[in-house]
């Protein structure tokens, strides 16, 4: 099995990180041209988002074709051209697989459509009630039912997402074969590395209507879910040594999660969760406008610290990716300590027990993008929820606000590399942020306290010290209501990890506090004295041996 817990994953959003051949959107060669910055940051494995062929209507989550790349990211030469100048810098590639759906696009949905009773076996098509209505109540992630009515079949298909985004019946062995082939295409081609989309969505338990909730409970996290896994993980990447994976699991638990990442098991490696990522949500509501809750959030992070660490389970550890809005934003503070809390968050993250994961500009600082106008948006979710919000009679402006919170788009927005911009010399696809001029990656070369030599320095601290990789993990000062502490330990060695989140000077005490040294910080000096004070937003980790 590939060691990954010294690892450090970038993820790319291709569309939006670099534009080669001028046609304001990003592509493969852009990724290569940019493998040396990625050299530089020191990162393992870059994880990029799907680039198949695809109508775009959820992002290219809704794919036509899984052993194609889509001409508007390049070909298979630049794909091949990309693994190998990556393998040069020791950086391996990690694919997105996205198995609980095809786009309805594809060519199984289409030959289903025609009638063609095989492929009907590959999707969920099923009658309608007695009266003709929806088999359930279920509601769609992206708004509205899960069901499409089909009139020729006389039956309705399942789509969780987009209704172009129709679901995959994992219970037939011939999908689950032809998924399992299409994982093993790409390891013939060098890919190291998958991260599987929405995968704890795979088992439909009973399509029965849910009187107490929106469907969820009879889909996610179902029994066979795990067994699915292991049959994939046998016929595919677990008979190779060195291949990562990654599981992105939708309202999940630990139990389960330890379940899909314990070594025994033979699933996954890792997986991500969103909980610490709902504590902005106002009763459970992700469209709402709500101070993240900070009592909240340091408790699940604990939870799921131990929580895994108990059950020898492994974390993808984030705060950043394409579906989330930026952290810095969300949870530091982008004005007055836009470097300081762009580091205490980092310095969080990059410390927990689990694999650090960075999303595009994240090691920049970038920030939300705080647009006004509806037409400055281009995701399916944030276009779709704009209007329920307005039919559910919230003003323009809060509806702008909430978008600014919660959009996707925040995310998406492109990659910031010099002064003037550097994503493309064209209009890009997305509006830039106007604070590339001071927020980018030329500035931040330069800048010996900038954003990004932090996170060089956090990277180059898990390759030296086996602590922040294989230490165990333990909550500390639980209650304090504006630090977030644990300590780790390995071996002879502890670390106390410190992070303030707030922008008053808050005063500590730790008793033996002199016997150690400041492994990192975003301050430059301290003074470690029994009775300690923590300025704004201010990390501190401390070692001793
Ligand atoms: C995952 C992806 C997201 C996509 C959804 C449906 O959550 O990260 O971008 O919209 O799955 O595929
Ligand atoms: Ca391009």
């Amino acid at each position: 099995m590939a060691n990954f817990h010294d690892k450090v994953v970038y993820q790319i959003y291709p569309k939006s990180f670099c534009d080669t051949n001028h046609d304001g959107l990003g592509d493969i060669k852009g990724v290569t041209s940019k493998l040396d910055y990625l050299a530089y940051l020191g990162v393992d494995y870059l994880w990029l988002n799907p680039f198949f062929v695809s109508p775009q209507k959820d992002g290219g989550y809704d794919i036509t074709d899984y052993r194609k790349i889509d001409p508007a990211y390049g070909t298979m030469e630049d794909l091949e051209e990309l693994i190998a100048e990556a393998k040069k810098r020791h950086i391996y590639l990690m694919f997105d697989m996205v198995f609980n759906h095809t786009s309805t696009t594809h060519d199984w949905f289409k030959q289903a459509l025609t009638g063609n009773e095989k492929y009907q076996q590959y999707y969920y098509f099923v009658k309608g009630k007695e009266d003709g209505s929806m088999p359930t109540n279920w509601e769609s992630k992206f708004g509205g039912p899960v069901w499409q009515y089909v009139e020729d079949l006389d039956a309705y298909y399942l789509h969780l997402f987009d209704p172009t985004q129709a679901d995959l019946n994992w219970k037939n062995p011939e999908v689950r074969q032809e998924l399992a082939d299409i994982v093993n295409f790409w390891i013939d081609k060098g890919v190291k590395g998958f991260r599987f989309d929405v995968i704890n969505l795979i088992d439909k338990v009973a399509f029965e209507d849910d009187f107490e909730g929106v469907g969820k409970r009879f889909y996610t996290d179902g029994p066979l879910v795990h067994s699915y896994l292991h049959e994939l993980n046998r016929r595919s990447f677990g008979q190779h040594e060195d291949i990562v994976t990654v599981g992105e699991m939708s309202a999940t638990s630990i139990t389960n999660c330890v379940g899909y990442t314990k070594p025994e098991n033979q699933e996954l490696q890792m997986t991500f969760q969103f909980h610490h990522l709902k504590v902005d949500y106002q009763n459970k509501e992700k469209w709402t406008h709500m101070p993240f809750d900070f009592q909240e959030l340091k408790q699940l992070l604990n939870d799921w610290q131990t929580g895994m660490e108990k059950g020898q389970g492994w974390n993808a550890l984030f705060w950043n990716c394409h579906d989330q809005p930026r952290s810095v934003s969300r949870f530091g503070n982008d004005k007055e300590y836009h470097k300081e809390s762009a580091k205490m968050l980092a310095t969080v993250m990059h410390m927990q027990r689990g694999t650090p994961y960075i999303y595009q500009g994240e090691e920049i600082g970038m920030t939300n993008n705080y647009f006004t106008d509806i037409h400055q948006y281009r995701d399916v979710e944030s276009i779709n929820y704009y209007h329920i919000l307005k039919e559910r009679g919230l003003s323009e402006e809060e509806v702008q606000q909430i978008l600014q919170d919660k959009s996707r788009d925040n995310a998406r927005s492109p990659m910031q590399w010099t002064r003037d911009g550097g994503f493309s010399d064209v209009e890009p696809w997305m509006e830039m942020n106007p604070n590339h001029v001071t927020i980018n990656v030329e500035d931040s070369i330069q800048d010996a306290d900038s954003i990004l030599h932090y996170y060089r320095r956090l990277i180059q601290l898990r390759k030296q010290y086996p602590i922040i990789s294989e230490g165990s993990y333990e909550p500390i000062l639980p209650d304090h209501p504006s630090i977030y502490a644990f300590k780790r330990t390995y071996q002879n060695e502890v670390m106390i990890v410190l992070n303030h989140f707030y922008d008053k000077e808050v005063q500590l005490s730790l008793d033996g506090i002199e016997d150690y040294e400041v492994l990192i910080s975003n301050y430059p000096s301290h003074t470690l004295t029994p009775k300690l004070v923590l300025r704004p937003y201010e990390s501190l980790v401390l070692y001793k041996k």
